[in-house]
């Protein structure tokens, strides 16, 4: 579904170019699940952002999979990417109906993935009368409600109570489950990669390059109760050496 090869982005400055990323290689196989972690400016959001076509100079190759042109990509960026002059709910009626859904459908899918999210209350809100973690909600609310052939989620749970990023780490399951999604999540969790994903790949420091590819034993479906298995810490323990292995000490 999707296939990178060589992929290496700069950005170019006045005065000299910051290579941001790569070469990366590295696919994914529709439906499949993919987490990447690296440090903290690594490149993580220029990849995503890559992947996403909103980045269109690189080098090396990128091929966005077999759902063709038509393949529909919801993105949730580090910075929610909310729309500021759209209330919540405008900002989940846009693209639904941009992919054709009537004025009335458009409003019961936006109030469904509202309520699923636990902002409904706020649905007649703009972003600047939310909290971050709010705007992160509206985001991903977004992101799921068009029923996306690939999901590409970048931090998106960083400003979200430990209790509320559980409910969406087993709804991200169960949606997974269901659909033939094929979502990449970029995150710094590990129990988080272990648990959502079938293959973590492991990034280095800047420009990001490829240390380790892992993958994650567990079957599918999961449920939530792999959380609380008796072999999970010690897979999550097996990616932390690997990390912790590929990037020199603590960070
Ligand atoms: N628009 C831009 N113009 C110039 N340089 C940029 C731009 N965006 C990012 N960079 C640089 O590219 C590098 C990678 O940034 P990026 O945001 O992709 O990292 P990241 O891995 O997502 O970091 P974090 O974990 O902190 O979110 C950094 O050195 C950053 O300064
Ligand atoms: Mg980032």
């Amino acid at each position: 579904m999707i296939d990178a090869r060589g992929l290496t982005v700069s950005y170019n400055g006045a005065r000299d170019n910051t290579p941001a990323l790569g070469p990366v290689t590295f696919s994914v196989a529709r439906g499949e699940f993919v987490s990447f972690i690296g440090p903290s400016g690594c490149g993580k959001t220029t990849l995503a952002r890559t992947v996403a076509g909103i980045i269109t100079e690189f080098d090396g190759t990128l091929a966005i999979g077999d759902a063709g042109p038509s393949a529909v990509v919801s993105t949730v960026f580090q910075d929610y990417g909310v729309f500021p002059w759209k209330t919540a709910l405008q900002n989940l009626e846009f693209p639904l109906r941009e992919r054709g859904h009537s004025k009335e459908e458009a409003r019961a899918i936006a109030h469904e993935w509202l309520t699923k999210l636990r902002i409904d209350n706020f649905a007649d809100f703009y972003p600047h009368q939310l909290s971050g973690g709010m705007k992160q909600r509206v985001s991903i609310a977004r992101a799921l409600s068009v029923q996306p052939d690939i999901l590409i989620l970048d931090e998106p749970f960083a400003s979200i109570d430990a209790q509320l990023r559980e409910d969406l780490q087993d709804e991200l399951m169960a949606l997974q489950q269901e659909t033939a999604m094929t979502t990449i999540l970029f995150t710094h969790s590990y129990d988080e990669a272990v648990l959502l994903s079938d293959q973590v790949i492991v990034l280095t420091a800047r420009p990001a390059t490829v240390i380790d590819t892992i993958e994650i034993p567990y079957p599918r479906p999961r449920t939530n109760a792999l959380r609380t298995d008796a072999t999970f810490g010690s897979v999550v323990n097996s990616l932390r050496t690997a990390i912790r292995g590929g990037n020199d000490g603590p960070r």
